[in-house]
């Protein structure tokens, strides 16, 4: 496996992934209408080399957790191809499948939720170890080596410990180390510190970011929370109703958001400065799952502010603007107009 920083270590080409929406029991009822499906993910292309923070923000229903299980290979794409380390997934074998289950590993929101109570700290970041059949005799070391990567210091005095022993942080930590152990190319964080208190969160933060720079992973940052992205994202993916909206380097999008949807999401942030915590996106931001079957449209025209004619009966294409990627028909208009600036 490469270990050269710059490469690809992931590729979406063109991903789709669709799913039939919740219709509860009407899908019981003889001669009920056929369920209307859910474009979660709708033609997702990027690249992700090693040593790369992407942090991918949306509002509620956007798709993010549907991108991580298939860069995880939870869930297969309806259409379109995912690479690992240059190669389609679609085509593993069994033995290929394993080595990748290995190599990319996810840390989750909910530390509480995500370790087992009843194992110990040692068996919680053994396990791994164990499913990949590794030595027994590198195996405590192994577990050492990762909790202190991880900053429980010394991670022997945490071997024996149970997870109802340490605060909410330190157990974050222990998901961290579970997740490094194996030595992995790619981790996928879906909003890891939003059940944490926010005097560690900065902390966590600083330590996946370290982590990945340290040992040459790749990071996907899922997130709400704008405020996050700066201290710790170099690329940034704007995704709306499954599509993206806005993609680049974090630095112009955070300093210069151009899509209206980045924009809106930015002005959520009751401050200026989108690095500093936002409050809640208010109500309207949230819950705008895609819906399969609407005419050709820029996806936001029902919710811009800037929506002329154009946008309710084309597809936005991405435009690149110096190194962002912003799929608006009237990106390049607004950034020279005031219309931008209006609420
Ligand atoms: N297994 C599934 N079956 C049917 N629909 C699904 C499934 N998983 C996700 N969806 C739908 O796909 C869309 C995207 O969901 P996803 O969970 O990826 O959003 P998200 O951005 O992670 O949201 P949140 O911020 O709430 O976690 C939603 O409309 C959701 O209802
Ligand atoms: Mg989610």
């Amino acid at each position: 496996m490469s270990e050269a920083n710059g490469m690809p270590v992931i590729e979406f080409a063109q991903v789709c992934k669709t799913y039939r929406s919740h219709r509860g029991m009407g899908e019981l009822i003889p001669g009920a209408k056929a369920s209307s499906q859910v474009r979660a993910l709708d033609d997702i292309s990027f690249r992700l080399a090693r040593g790369r923070v992407l942090g991918l923000v949306g509002e509620s229903g956007s798709g993010k957790s549907t991108l991580a299980n298939v860069l995880v290979g939870l869930e297969a794409p309806t259409s379109g191809r995912m690479l690992f380390e240059g190669r389609d997934l679609a085509g593993f074998s069994r033995t290929d499948k394993r080595a990748f289950h290995g190599q990319v590993q996810m840390v989750f929101q909910d530390p509480y939720a995500s370790l087992n109570p009843r194992f110990t700290i040692r068996q919680t970041v053994e396990e791994p170890l164990i499913i990949h059949r590794h030595p027994r005799h590198e195996r405590t070391q192994r577990v050492i080596e990762a909790l202190e990567r991880s900053e429980l210091r010394p991670g022997a005095a945490f071997l024996d410990k149970y997870p109802h022993e340490l605060s909410g942080g330190q157990r974050q930590r222990v998901a961290i180390a579970r997740a490094i152990v194996l030595g992995p190319s790619v981790l996928v964080a879906d909003e890891p510190v939003s059940m944490l208190d926010v005097s560690v969160r900065a902390g966590i933060l600083r330590l996946l970011r370290s982590l990945i720079e340290r040992l040459g992973m790749a990071l996907v940052f899922i997130t709400h929370d704008l405020s996050l992205i700066g201290q710790i994202c170099d690329d940034l993916m704007i995704l709306y109703r499954g599509k993206v909206a806005e993609f680049g380097p974090a630095v112009p999008i955070l300093d210069h958001p151009r899509h209206p949807y980045t924009q809106q999401l930015m002005a959520a942030v009751p401050v200026p400065d989108a690095r500093v915590p936002p409050a809640e996106l208010p109500a309207q931001l949230m819950n705008a799952a895609g819906v399969v079957g609407d005419g050709p449209q820029c996806n936001f025209a029902p919710r811009c502010i800037h929506t002329v004619a154009t946008c309710r009966s084309a597809v936005p294409l991405p435009r690149r603007i110096g190194d962002v990627e912003v799929a608006c028909h009237r990106v390049e208009e607004l950034g020279k107009g005031a219309a931008i600036t209006e609420k």
